[in-house]
This record gives C-alpha cells, sequence and structure tokens, in this order.
C-alpha cells in the first residue's frame, strides 16, 4: 500500500519500519498521516508475518505536534465530534505487538504523546520532548498529562507542562522517559537491532510480556502479580516453551513456531 505521509518498509524479517513523513511541517501530526497511520497498524495488525514496529521521524523531528495549522479554526463541537485523534491513539495504544519508538529531534506536544503510547522511546542524543500545548492555550490532548506524570514524576511532568520548556535526551533518560541514548547516526541500527531481538523471540511471550508490563500501570500489585503468575503457567501450554527451553539444555538457538 502507498502511503502520503508515512514510508513503510520491511528492513528485516518480522520487522516493520514506519517513518512519519512530512518533512514540510516537521512531521506534524494531521488527519491525513493519522489515518495512515492507523491504516499502518491495522494491518500489521491482521499480518502475522509482522512481529514489531519501529515507528521513527526524521534526524530534525520526530513529530512536532499535532498540525496547529489544520487544528486552529475548529470549533469546539468539530473537535469533540471528529474523533480524529482519539481514534488514531486508541489504535496505538490497543496495538498488541510490540512498537519502539526511535526518536531523534523534537517529539513536541502529539509527537511526545505518540512516542509515550509506544512501549518504549529509543533517543537520540539530539532529541528534544517537550508538551508546550500551554503556550497556544491549549493544553495536550491525547494522553501527555497523564503519561508524561507516570514516567517522569509530577514534579517534572507540572514544569514541563506549566512552563512548556523541552527535556533533552540525556534528562530525558535520566528522568526514565526514555530507555536509552544513543549518538544520532546510530539511531535506527540500534532500534532495530533491539526489533530484530524481539522478532526473535516466541511472538506468544512477546505478547504476553507485553501485557503484562501493561497491566502494571492499571492495577494494584497484588492483582498484577497474580495475573502474572497465571500468563506464566499458561505459557507451559504453548510448544515455544518447551522448544525455548530444549534449545538452552541443547545449547543451540531456539526455533520459535509461535504455538
Ligand atoms: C503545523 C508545524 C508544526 C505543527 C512545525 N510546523 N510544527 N506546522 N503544526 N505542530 C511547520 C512550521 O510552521 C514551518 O512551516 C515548518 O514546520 C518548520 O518549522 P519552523 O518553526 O520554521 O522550524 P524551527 O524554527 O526549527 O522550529 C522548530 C519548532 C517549532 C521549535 C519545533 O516548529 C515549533 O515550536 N513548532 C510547534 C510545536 C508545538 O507547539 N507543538 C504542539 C502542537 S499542539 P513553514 O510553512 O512556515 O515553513 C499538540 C496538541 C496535541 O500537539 C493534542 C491532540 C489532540
Amino acid at each position: 500500500m502507498a502511503y502520503q505521509t508515512l514510508i513503510v518498509e520491511t528492513p528485516d524479517t518480522g520487522v516493520t519500519l514506519v517513518r512519519l513523513n512530512r518533512p514540510e511541517a516537521l512531521n506534524a501530526l494531521n488527519s491525513q498521516l493519522l489515518g495512515e497511520l492507523g491504516q499502518v497498524l491495522d494491518a500489521a495488525a491482521a499480518d502475522e508475518t509482522v512481529r514489531v514496529i519501529v515507528l521513527t521521524g526524521s534526524e530534525k523531528a520526530f513529530a512536532a505536534g499535532a498540525d496547529i495549522k489544520e487544528m486552529s479554526d475548529k470549533s469546539y463541537a468539530q473537535m469533540m465530534t471528529s474523533d480524529f485523534f482519539t481514534a488514531a491513539a486508541r489504535k496505538v495504544e490497543q496495538f498488541r505487538k510490540p512498537i519502539i519508538a526511535a526518536v531523534s529531534g523534537y517529539a513536541l506536544g502529539g509527537g511526545c504523546e505518540l512516542a509515550m503510547m509506544c512501549d518504549f522511546i529509543i533517543a537520540s542524543d539530539t532529541a528534544k520532548f517537550g508538551q508546550p500545548e500551554i503556550n497556544l492555550g491549549v493544553a495536550p490532548g491525547i494522553g501527555g498529562t497523564q503519561r508524561l506524570t507516570r514516567f517522569v514524576g509530577k514534579s517534572k511532568a507540572m514544569d514541563m507542562i506549566l512552563t512548556a520548556r523541552m527535556m533533552d535526551a540525556a534528562e530525558a533518560e535520566r528522568s526514565g522517559l526514555v530507555s536509552r541514548v544513543v549518538p544520532k547516526d546510530k539511531l535506527l541500527d540500534e532500534a532495530l537491532d533491539a526489533a530484530r531481538k524481539i522478532a526473535g523471540h516466541s511472538p506468544l511471550a512477546v505478547l504476553m510480556n507485553k501485557e503484562l508490563v501493561e497491566a502494571a500501570y492499571e492495577t494494584t500489585l497484588t492483582t498484577g502479580v497474580a495475573l502474572e503468575r497465571r500468563l506464566f503457567h499458561s505459557l507451559f501450554a504453548f510448544d515455544d516453551q518447551k522448544e525455548g527451553m530444549a534449545a538452552f539444555v541443547d545449547k543451540r538457538k531456539p526455533d520459535f513456531k509461535g504455538r
């Protein structure tokens, strides 16, 4: 499928690379881009050869936010009824396979929110994160106030959201917003390398591990640990568990079949 605002590639078996591609607007998220991203995710969810997605932008910008020019004249009723941002955000949030955000340059507003919806963020040393919506007289609208606060704590989240200041890559790593920081020319290699590792695992184990970490955000410790125990036990129903453990004992690489 040909997209106008995305470049979609398969650099490796099981790995889909999605590049946001609106260079003229620093990858600002407009309705076309969000619609296309939704289509890519729907197709990837239905395609069992896709194991993991890497979502990236350009060297200058992951995404500089929602498209301000598209949004500026909208009425309350239009914003409320269109559901456009929310629909696309829901697709990212509900996507069951891992999505890695590879962030270089600006990840602002909706761009920062999109990165935080992914499973983890690998940042280049040039990355800049921020929720500058307050400069526009608005607030984050697709999870920024909630997710940033969970990532970096109340003090930093308030500081960033109320002053609109940006966080550089070093501060983002210190604060737990990103999992690793790498030199900008190594960003894609590092993200694709992580994706290849994930794609080589049992897809059943990947699915369950992702669900379990997500549950840590949504539930109590006791309930989360109980859920983990159940899912851990249930993994013994699959051939992949037998294969993984047999391969360890035999000192060979496992050959997971996803069943
Ligand atoms: C539309 C944008 C844009 C955006 C940049 N551009 N960000 N267009 N929406 N969010 C466009 C500029 O208008 C310009 O187009 C071109 O991209 C290059 O941007 P410059 O500003 O010239 O680049 P630079 O001077 O390097 O500054 C980079 C920047 C700045 C610091 C990232 O562009 C900026 O502050 N952008 C807005 C960031 C922001 O406020 N994001 C939050 C949006 S609200 P032209 O045609 O002039 O060359 C949001 C809400 C989410 O995200 C909630 C959703 C429900």
